[in-house]
């Protein structure tokens, strides 16, 4: 049996460097041009999951490597899938993309502004405002969506270009200067203003400053001391290419140029054999739907995985500022919009953090106690996506837990207000009209979880009050339900914290010394509900965001909640689509599709850059182990002297 969790080379690898620039060049031959085409991602096409089980069954040997090449011809207005045969050295297949459009690209984004400060129509428009260095304008593209009146553009590729401007040259935030009730729809593939929305009123663009540099902020703090992170003996993590030891977890780390980060075969290693746990996880789609009815804001929702390619715009992270500690980073590799293969240096940071107590206890007779820290293992990524920054942070645990936590920081998108009054749908930032409109930030996980193997179900479970009754004799008994969920749609389902509910899922095959089957709890912390009508445009374009649990058996290219290709998608796309049949979720390889909501209302506080906000769920085990999986860790030491600190 090949141990696919030993291998150095793992058939689900990202495509190297020299597989890419291959890749490339395999398409370049066949007469996909430098000027003509733009490249929105190039990434390994995925073999279908039995495949590769079979490849680790050991009945069979390997995989071909197949590049998936997502590419638009300028020129026809068409895009298309690029299967390409690295082992073959052809384009093995090719697929008409139909409907929606494929994620932006850098040079579209960026031709925008260029075209727009040199039309007489826009200039006219920022004259309006008092505006007429264009030098300072800056436009951010935001996805159109689909509302069904915007027909007259059917078949074009075209952005919604909202504005900003700085107050000087330089480095101004141009996010404290909103231009309220203008927005351009751009086509962008032609180059050309579609059609310039110049609302009444005009709406005064707010003059404060919001600047958040070192130099604009006045005096420093100068009375912190250094706290340093040392690992004199290095890490406790082994890294043999993708594959990462650490404690017992046993995991591969890689990359998408849409997803970002993405984990594979997560197992705990009991000594006797690595279980199964997380097969895949990771981000498959997210939206920012604001609440803001005001003409410029009503439309803003922007699917930052799947129009946006948020794996692509991962920053390149920096030891001492993004990580602290000893670091071990993963780079990925990418090709740009214009076919040039590259490598994101320091796009995954990995690194050990102290989490304070994982468990104790004082024993009060004997004046003994016994104490364990907790130590858990990071790994992180964090993408900026126009004016917001987000970081995708997975924490492994000593007693099994597996949390997934997103930070939210940056800086908000801003509106202005006629100074003087109120947004009632949102927060006045200052006394010059600036305000932050209120949205919401959803989050799709997409966890083929495998517990234990490959034949899964998932349980419901809640508290309940028991009934006045014999049995209930001073009427505070309460238990737990527990419910099968047998089909797609009994696992559309919402948070409910008020009644404790969390999902488990079982292999009802393999059971634990106590008799019942192994599984691992999905555990809600924090979540909101969308506010978008059952009706909306976003609600059909966003299913997603309407369940917080979605479940689905494992099926090949079931990847992304809100579909392939959610750009102009009038929905109805992914999670919909897939669960449309109702298929049986029961003793079965089940994928957990997790929506994760972070409602914000902002505040003063959040300007002019955000202090990080979390949004986070765990994944916990449930009778996996049959006791505290923590029970060897070492008792802690106190370095300064060498003893224990505790005994
Ligand atoms: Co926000």
């Amino acid at each position: 049996m090949v141990d696919v969790l030993n291998q150095t080379t793992y058939v689900l690898d990202p495509l190297s460097i020299d597989e890419l620039t291959e890749a490339v060049r395999i398409l370049r031959e066949d007469g996909i041009g430098k000027d003509r085409y733009l490249f929105t991602q190039v990434e390994l096409a995925e073999p279908p999951k039995a495949a590769v089980l079979a490849v680790e069954n050991g009945s069979s040997a390997g995989l071909p490597r197949v590049a998936k090449a997502v590419i638009i011809d300028r020129v026809e207005h068409r895009s298309d899938e690029y299967f390409v045969s690295l082992d073959e050295g052809t384009v093995i297949d090719r697929k008409r993309i139909e409907t929606g459009q494929p994620t932006f690209t850098m040079p579209e984004i960026f031709s925008i502004e260029s075209v727009l400060r040199d039309d007489p129509r826009f200039q006219a428009a920022m004259a309006r405002r008092g505006v007429t260095d264009m030098s300072l304008i800056w436009v951010d593209p935001w996805s159109t969506g689909d509302y069904g009146d915007e027909t007259e553009y059917a078949g074009r590729r075209y952005v919604r270009g909202l504005v900003w401007v700085m107050d000087g040259a330089g480095d101004d935030n141009g996010y404290a200067h909103p231009v309220e009730n203008l927005a351009v729809l751009f086509d962008l593939n032609t180059q050309e203003i579609l059609r310039i929305d110049d609302f009444d009123p005009v709406v005064p663009v707010p003059q404060k400053r919001g600047n958040y540099r070192p130099e604009d902020v006045g005096e420093l703090r100068t009375d912190l001391r250094p706290l340093d992170i040392t690992q004199p003996e290095g890490a406790s993590f082994e890294v043999d290419g993708s594959l990462v030891t650490w404690q017992n977890w046993r995991l591969r780390v890689a990359f998408s140029p849409r997803e970002g980060l993405v984990l594979r075969t997560v197992g705990w290693d009991d000594g006797q054999r690595v279980r199964s746990i997380l097969y895949r996880g990771a981000l498959s789609e997210m939206v920012v739907p604001y609440g803001d009815p005001a003409l410029i804001h009503a439309r803003k929702n922007t699917f930052d995985v799947g129009e946006l390619n948020l794996g692509a715009l991962a920053n390149s992270l920096t030891l001492g500022c993004d990580c602290l500690g000893e670091i071990y980073y993963f780079d990925a590799a990418l090709v740009d919009a214009h076919g040039d293969p590259y490598v994101l240096k320091n796009a995954i940071c990995m690194h050990e953090e102290d989490f304070g107590v994982l468990w104790r206890h004082f024993n009060w007779r004997t004046g003994k106690t016994e104490i364990r820290r907790s130590r858990r293992l990071v790994v992180s990524s964090f993408s900026t996506i126009g004016n917001y920054d987000y970081g995708f942070f997975w924490y492994f645990y000593q007693d099994g837990n597996i949390e997934c936590e997103v930070k939210l920081t940056g800086i908000l998108s801003t509106g202005a207000i006629e100074p003087g009054q109120t947004p009632v749908h949102g927060q006045l930032l200052n006394e010059t009209g600036l305000y932050g409109p209120i949205h919401q930030h959803f989050f799709n996980f997409r966890l083929d979880l495998d517990i234990d193997g490959l034949t899964n179900s998932i349980i419901e479970e809640h508290g309940e009050a028991d009934p006045p009754g014999p049995g209930n004799p001073v009427r505070s008994a309460f238990r737990n339900v527990k419910t099968v969920l047998k089909t797609e749609h009994e696992a559309q389902q919402l948070v409910d914290p008020l009644r404790g509910r969390t999902w488990k899922v079982i292999n009802p095959d393999v059971t634990n010394g106590i008799g019942e089957p192994v599984g691992y709890r999905l555990v809600p912390s924090g979540n909101v509900g969308s506010f978008s009508g059952a009706d909306s445009s976003i609600a059909r374009r966003a299913t997603f965001i309407t369940k917080h649990l979605w479940v689905t058996p494992q099926t090949d290219g079931e990847i992304f909640a809100a579909g392939d290709y959610p750009n102009q998608h009038p929905g109805g796309g992914g999670l919909p689509a897939y669960t449309a049949q109702n298929r049986s979720i029961e003793d079965t390889d089940i994928v957990v599709w997790y929506t994760l909501g972070s409602h914000h209302q902002p505040r003063p506080e959040d300007w002019p850059v955000m202090p990080v906000a979390y949004a986070r769920f765990m994944l916990m085990p449930s009778g996996f182990f049959d006791q505290n999986p923590a029970l060897d860790l070492p008792e802690p030491v106190a370095h300064k002297n060498g003893h224990h600190c505790c005994s």
